[in-house]
């Protein structure tokens, strides 16, 4: 199968074409829904209701769950939506009929069972959705930024967050803890030095110590010092990250890092990472970041035009 290539295509066709466990990882982002308006007749997230826009998106995923090798990661990053919110309502550039390409249009969709202002709870509902249609829904990452984008609201917290969820197509699945680990906290490291204290009823007679240690005893006897004192401990599931400025020309780019981190843990070095809404091929970029291949699929041309120019142009 051909590798390092983008298809200019809808995500459902693109992925009918693929062979069956083919692909090690998929990372990717959706459009949100009512949020965007990406200008094709085809694209994802202008749908009438929110089952109308999971059930497309359930249909994709299924597409991918196939073309994922059996112990394959999927790395699904979503957002929420509030119901009947939209600032521009049914509002149309006359100069853009089809919005402008990727600039947050946002419609005012109600949505069953949500009052104006409620949130949807989008995430949740695609998360369930995708359980219930096979995956092993295994982690709510949260994906939490120091500088998100502003909002005016004075009603409600600001948010900062949003959710990647790690989806698997079996019960055991590549996952690279070691690769993805992050430091023990200082105080850990402190605790860890003094051992449990005199006071403990392990705390052992060291000669020339004193009543010291415990937790840093090794089996044969010895004891720990720093050099043999984990410095890791495995990733928790709230990562920040925060969001870096891309000029390209697409509105909705993750930052580089958040795609590094998914592809370090959910890909062998090697292997090959999907994206079925490439946009500006961020995680094409991470993958030849870190000596993996991509598979990008984009609806819109221009953007696949950029993603390549973005991927062959280096590491930014
Ligand atoms: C949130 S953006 C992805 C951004 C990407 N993660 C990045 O870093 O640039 C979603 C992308 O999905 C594309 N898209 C929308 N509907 C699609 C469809 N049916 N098939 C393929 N791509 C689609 C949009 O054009 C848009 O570029």
């Amino acid at each position: 199968m051909k590798t390092d290539i983008i298809i200019n295509r809808d995500a459902l066709y693109a992925l009918r074409e693929l062979p069956s466990e083919s692909v090690n990882c998929c990372v990717t982002s959706p459009p949100y829904y009512g949020l965007r308006d990406y200008g094709l007749d085809a694209q994802i997230g202008r749908e009438d209701t929110p089952e109308h826009y999971i059930g497309r998106l359930v249909e994709v995923f299924r597409e991918l769950r196939r073309v994922l090798k059996d112990d394959g990661t999927f790395w699904l990053n979503i957002a929420d939506t509030y119901c009947g919110t939209g600032n521009k309502g049914s509002y149309t550039d006359p100069k853009n009929p089809k919005g402008r390409n990727g600039q947050a249009v946002s419609i005012a969709r109600t949505a069953a069972g949500c009052k104006q202002k409620d949130l949807i709870g989008i995430p949740w509902l695609l998360a369930f959705a995708l359980r219930s249609d096979g995956w092993y829904l295994r982690s709510d990452i949260i994906w939490l930024k120091e500088n998100p984008m502003p909002e005016s609201c004075r009603d409600r917290p600001s948010r900062c967050y949003e959710h990647i969820f790690l989806l698997t197509k079996s019960k055991k699945y590549y996952y690279d803890a070691a690769a993805i680990a992050e430091p023990i906290a200082p105080g850990t490291a402190a605790r860890y030095r003094q051992g449990r204290g005199a006071g403990h009823k392990y705390a052992e007679e060291v000669p020339g110590q004193g009543k010291v240690q415990g937790i840093n005893k090794t089996r044969s006897g010895g004891y720990y010092d720093d050099a043999l004192m984990p410095t890791t401990r495995n990733k928790r599931d709230v990562w920040l990250i925060n969001t870096v400025p891309y000029k390209g020309g697409h509105f909705a780019a993750y930052p580089p890092k958040l795609a590094e981190t998914c592809i370090l843990a959910g890909c062998p070095k090697g292997g090959i990472v999907i994206d079925p809404f490439f946009g500006s091929g961020t995680t094409g970029l991470a993958a030849k970041n870190l000596d993996r291949h991509y598979i990008g699929i984009e609806l819109n041309t221009e953007y696949c035009a950029l993603a390549g120019a973005r991927i062959g142009g280096g590491n930014t």
